[in-house]
């Protein structure tokens, strides 16, 4: 798969250690920084990866900033987006079953390196259920369209 990637300065490091670990396992990551640990702003780079997986440009997103909650925020702000943030294996699996979740995104200051590459392959390793499920997620969507 085609993987968009990014972070804010609060995770470069570990973002490195998933891109690795996602080339490790097959896929194509396409990187949208940060790079380094100067401080920047997660909304940037949440929207940049929210806009790639929208636009095809990427089969999914991992998103990381201190606790993924910010730059999951700002990729839900793009229509289209349905990024979870994850700091288990369970919740990761789950967001791909039933809300066939787009992107997800997780904390740098709230999971260890091992447990953030164990909820990656949760996510990419779960397939989407369908059914019912389908129906909220066009739901979802409906919300989208009653904001203009
Ligand atoms: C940056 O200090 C921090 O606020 C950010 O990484 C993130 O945790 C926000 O949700």
């Amino acid at each position: 798969m085609k993987i968009a990637i990014a972070n804010d300065h609060a995770a470069t490091e570990l973002k490195f250690v998933i891109m690795d670990y996602l080339k490790e396992l097959g896929h194509e990551v396409v990187n949208f920084g940060t790079d380094d640990n100067e401080s920047c702003h997660y909304p940037e780079y949440g929207e940049k990866v929210g806009r790639a997986v929208v636009a095809g440009e990427a089969d999914c997103g991992v998103l990381i900033c201190g606790t993924g909650v910010g730059i999951s925020i700002a990729a839900n702000k793009v229509a289209g987006v349905r990024a979870a943030v994850c700091s288990d294996t369970a919740t990761a699996r789950l967001v791909k079953e039933h809300n066939n979740a787009n992107i997800i995104a997780f904390g740098a200051r709230i999971v260890g390196t091992e447990l953030a590459k164990d909820i990656v392959k949760a996510y990419l390793d779960a397939r989407f259920l369908g059914g019912r499920h389908q129906m909220r997620i066009d739901m979802l969507h409906e919300i989208e369209k009653r904001n203009v």
